[in-house]
């Protein structure tokens, strides 16, 4: 395989003959020369492929290599005296593989706006922005799994299909294969899900927690990192209803060891990402988020602000009046909540612990006040909710009546009270929002520009 332009661009001047592959950015030409800016994905920067016309041989080629055309441009690396790059690419040949015609090419060289990009989603990682995003998405990704690898956490694959709702807040997509038009009923016509696919009701995994326990019970630290499904019907900035979940699960653990787990891994991916993203990282200060990247490292510097639900709802009071919704105790806190905590009173990331029962899922444990649960959220500046965790209700019969309050049946959830039937232990959580977290380091305003094709209501295009 040929070397990616990020590697060409840290080489010295040579007479070896390379060869590099990408896409047309741009093209400048005068009598004598003719310059191309070809990018490959693999950095933000393309390498310029200078073509001596006077030499150049394959004109009439050249004519037809345009903004997004796919070439291969084969010559020597050269030191170049614009101050934009070390090296350049003096061309002796060049291969163009697929043409991109001038007429018709969406991505023209102009400032395109995020929301034209979305409607050609499929063309939109060849712009710097979407590219800059993917590449922090990947390593991103790798540090995920670095991050746990390293710490001995297990990567456990929870299933898609689920038939349990692990929030217990009926905002599932179902999946079946009846025919909508004429659907089965019993006698005494209810749906008739024994005659489904899977025999009964099943829908798409809003998470993948109660699966990721029962392997915590055996294999002490786990962590899924896949795909869930949520059919909230908010168009905000900050929901999608597709989007990736990284959800550790730890056996004797606590809630304050899952808060330790949550910032250091928080930290460690800001760093990794600062680390080994520095040009995109950038970009996105510069264009994007002004001074973002020095946001990330003060907060991967600073130790995390804890505080209480009880406390957080104090000090929002006070601020009352400024807000859509007025906060009282009891009640569930929304972004504009959220960011007030974390931008004007935290200043920073603030982890919030011990809400009230009536606002968290059923698996919460119960503190001895018998009115908060052992809950905690991290809030983070622009965004508000970027985790949510808890530890776990290991008592069997505190469980049981949970549900039974909840209206969830206990009897559906068999397999998950086991775990408290046999072995039971304190453990703990979280889910970490992996395209918010993707947000939050580039500074993109909406989640739908990271994530390559977004699923939110009323849009699944492509
Ligand atoms: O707070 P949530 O609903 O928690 C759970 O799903 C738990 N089972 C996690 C656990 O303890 N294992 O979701 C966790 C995170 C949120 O903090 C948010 O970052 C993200 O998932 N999230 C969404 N991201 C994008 N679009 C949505 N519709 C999201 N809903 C939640
Ligand atoms: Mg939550």
């Amino acid at each position: 395989m040929n070397d990616r332009i990020s590697q060409l661009l840290k080489r010295a001047p040579s007479s070896e003959l390379v060869v590099v592959e990408g896409w047309v950015r741009t093209k400048r030409e005068s009598k004598t020369v003719c310059f191309l800016e070809v990018n490959d994905g693999s950095c933000l920067k393309g390498l310029q492929v200078v073509i001596d016309l006077q030499s150049f041989d394959q004109s009439e080629l050249l004519a037809k290599v345009t903004t997004g055309a796919a070439v291969s441009c084969t010559g020597e690396l050269v030191a170049s005296p614009g101050g934009n790059q070390a090296v350049e690419l003096q061309a002796r040949s060049i291969v163009l593989h697929g043409e991109a015609p001038v007429d018709t090419y969406p991505l023209q060289k102009k400032r395109h706006t995020l929301e034209y990009l979305r409607e050609i989603a499929h063309l939109r990682p060849r712009t710097n922005m979407i590219g800059a995003v993917a590449r922090v998405r990947n390593e991103v990704s790798y540090a995920v799994h670095s991050f746990f690898h390293d710490r001995q956490f297990s990567y456990v694959h929870t299933p898609i299909i689920s038939t349990s709702d692990a929030e217990g807040a009926g905002e599932m997509f179902q999946v079946t294969t009846f025919d909508l038009d004429n659907i089965p009923r019993t006698e005494e016509g209810a749906v008739d899900y024994a005659k489904d696919f899977f025999g009964r009701k099943a829908s798409l995994t809003v998470s993948g927690q109660l699966e990721g326990e029962t392997y915590a019970m055996a294999l002490k630290n786990i962590y899924t990192f896949g795909p869930t499904f949520r059919a909230e019907n908010s168009n905000t900035k900050r929901h999608l209803s597709e989007f990736w979940m990284i959800e550790p699960e730890m056996a004797f653990c606590t809630l304050e060891g899952d808060m330790q787990v949550a910032e250091d891994f928080l930290k460690y991916i800001f760093a990794h990402v600062l680390d080994n993203c520095s040009e995109d990282m950038a970009f996105f200060s510069q264009w994007v988020e002004k001074g973002v990247a020095d946001t990330l490292r003060s907060v991967v510097e600073k130790p995390f602000v804890h505080m209480t639900y009880t406390d957080a709802v104090a000090e929002l009071e006070k601020n009352n009046k400024s807000f859509d919704y007025p906060v009282h105790w009891g009640s569930d806190l929304q972004t504009e909540h959220e960011r007030y905590l974390t931008e004007v009173v935290c200043k920073g990331p603030v982890i919030v612990t011990d809400y009230p029962k009536e606002i968290k899922a059923f698996y919460m444990k119960l503190n001895d006040d018998g009115k908060t649960v052992r809950a905690m959220d991290v809030l983070v500046p622009r965004l508000g909710e970027i985790i949510g965790g808890s530890e776990r209700e290991s008592r069997l019969d505190v469980l049981t009546e949970r549900m039974v309050s909840l209206n969830l049946d206990p009897a559906d959830y068999w397999w998950y009270l086991d775990l408290r039937r046999f072995g039971s232990v304190p453990h703990a959580g979280f889910g970490l929002g992996f395209d918010r977290a993707i947000q939050y380091i580039t500074g993109m305003q909406n989640i739908r520009d990271v994530i390559p094709y977004p699923r939110a209501a009323k849009q699944a295009d492509f």
